[in-house]
């Protein structure tokens, strides 16, 4: 991914339920860029628009569990999806992955994301646990 696809990467955000603008967008992938070790990659149509991304990052190791990899964001465009498009995003991810020695790859899914649990489930990903995300304000 790079700054040209943001505008695309836009779109997609919002159609996965996260609306911003690009400017936020822009501001955040500059930041990471700099801080985290992540994996950002883009599938694009023969026209160069960008369809799908995968976020995948490094998360820590801990004094409960050793590092491992997060799949922060998986999405492909409404139109685009049942192509192979997704999986294709997933098999970088898990390369990124294994190139940066982490062994294991955690995702975190909304439990109303049944269709993408079945999609996850089907490339041999199980469900481990289901666990309530708290949050606290405090700006
Ligand atoms: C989950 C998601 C990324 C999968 O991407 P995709 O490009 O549609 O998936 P693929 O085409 O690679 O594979 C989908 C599987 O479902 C099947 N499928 C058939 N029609 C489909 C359709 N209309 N939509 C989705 N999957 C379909 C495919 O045959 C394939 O099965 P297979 O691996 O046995 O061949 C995509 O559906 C998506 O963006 N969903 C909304 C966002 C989301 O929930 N993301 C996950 C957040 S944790």
């Amino acid at each position: 991914m790079d700054l040209a696809d943001l505008e695309d990467v836009t779109s997609l955000a919002d159609q996965l339920g996260y609306p911003s603008s690009t400017e936020e967008i822009r501001t955040r992938f500059m930041r990471i860029q700099r801080t985290q070790n992540y994996g950002l990659f883009v599938a694009k149509s023969n026209g160069g628009k960008v369809i799908g991304y995968v976020q995948i990052n490094c998360e820590p190791e801990t004094l409960l569990a050793g590092p491992r990899a997060d799949v922060a964001a998986l999405i492909v465009d409404a139109n685009e999806r049942g192509k192979g498009i997704g999986a294709a995003l997933l098999r970088q991810a898990e390369h990124w992955a294994e190139q940066n020695k982490l062994p294991l790859i955690r995702i975190r899914s909304n439990i109303k994301r049944t269709d993408a649990h079945r999609f996850y489930q089907n490339k041999g990903y199980v469900i481990n646990k289901s666990s309530h995300i708290l949050t606290k304000s405090i700006a």
